[in-house]
């Protein structure tokens, strides 16, 4: 059994892991469960990191950093972030801003460069966050920037002091937007800001999906959890299919290779690929790409 020293609130099993040659043992996330009263009991990490990677099956995830080792940028376009940050704060070099599912960095890392604040990224990948410190120090800002592996489901419990809390391409990792915008409320400063990069269905649109709103429900629940929009940037169709493409096709030669390498495991590799090219249908066609501005109401 081992505890994490970082949070008290945290212990799990290390526990034998078939799916990953050559790593026999290593402690499991999926068995971190909260020893707060009343707790939840969590869904597998693998499972809501797979699901947030647009995938299905939780047998993906030792494989997603073999998968996704040529992209640096696997969600949220930094320059928007970067831009919104820029607009709607002053004293940039004094913000501390918390990057929530944090992938390899790309995001933290270019608002650390180009803003000269602090960053903290927090991943349940390890490669990512491996990635992520080595890509720090090569454009200088490891002392501005500190990468963290684990849950955040659970390290939202125990953080506090953020000016700026960017939630990038995660999908529901955190539920709902009204849990997740109350749970999140703790983390953040008075006068700090939410940036939610994600998508949502037009109000004049019969499409509907399980993982989207549409964009008026959408308004409704961020109000309802004390919450306004203060400023939105929406991605031009254009710029979505051109970082798509990039991104799938660099999944689709690594999926093809892990196909031969693994074809017991054929099908697993050939189902993320079809289900990469549906979601890009919906991001390009179906719904609208959004990054939010939020802070509280006053
Ligand atoms: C689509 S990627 C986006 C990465 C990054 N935000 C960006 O925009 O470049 C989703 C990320 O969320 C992370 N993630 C999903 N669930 C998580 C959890 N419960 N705890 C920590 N990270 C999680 C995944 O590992 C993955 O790196």
């Amino acid at each position: 059994m081992w505890l994490d020293i970082f949070n008290p609130h945290v212990m799990g099993y290390t526990h034998k892991c078939n799916t990953l040659p050559g790593k026999l043992y290593r402690p499991c996330l999926s068995h971190c469960y909260p020893r707060v009263e009343g707790a939840k009991l969590l869904r597998p990490v693998e499972e809501i990191v797979v699901q947030s990677m647009d995938g299905t099956d939780s047998e993906l995830f030792p494989y997603l950093p073999y998968i996704l080792q040529d992209i640096w940028e696997i969600g949220t376009l930094p320059e928007i972030v970067l831009r919104l940050i820029e607009k709607h704060t002053a004293n940039h070099s004094n913000l501390s801003v918390l990057d929530l599912g944090c992938g390899k960095g790309a995001v933290s890392i270019t608002v650390a460069r180009e803003l000269k604040c602090r960053c903290h990224g927090i991943d349940a990948v390890e490669e990512f966050i491996a990635e992520a410190r080595n890509k720090a120090r090569k454009f200088e800002v490891a002392e501005q920037c500190v990468f963290e592996c684990g849950d955040i489901r659970v390290k939202i419990h125990v953080i506090t002091g953020y000016d700026i809390i960017i939630l990038g391409s995660i999908g529901p990792v955190l539920g709902d937007y009204h849990s997740t915008l109350t749970q999140l409320s703790n983390c953040l400063n008075k006068d700090g800001l939410i940036i939610l990069d994600d998508g949502y269905i037009d109000d004049a649109s019969e499409y509907r999906h399980p993982l989207y709103e549409t964009r008026s429900a959408l308004l409704n629940t961020i109000s309802d959890a004390g919450m306004i929009v203060v400023d939105e940037s929406i991605l031009e169709r254009e710029a979505i299919a051109e970082s798509d493409e990039h991104i799938f096709s660099c999944i689709r030669q690594r999926c093809q290779e892990l196909m031969h390498t693994h074809p017991e495991q054929k099908s697993l590799f050939a189902d993320y690929i079809k289900k990469q090219e549906e979601e890009n249908d919906v991001l390009e066609n179906k719904i609208i790409c959004s990054t939010i501005v939020l802070s509280r109401c006053t």
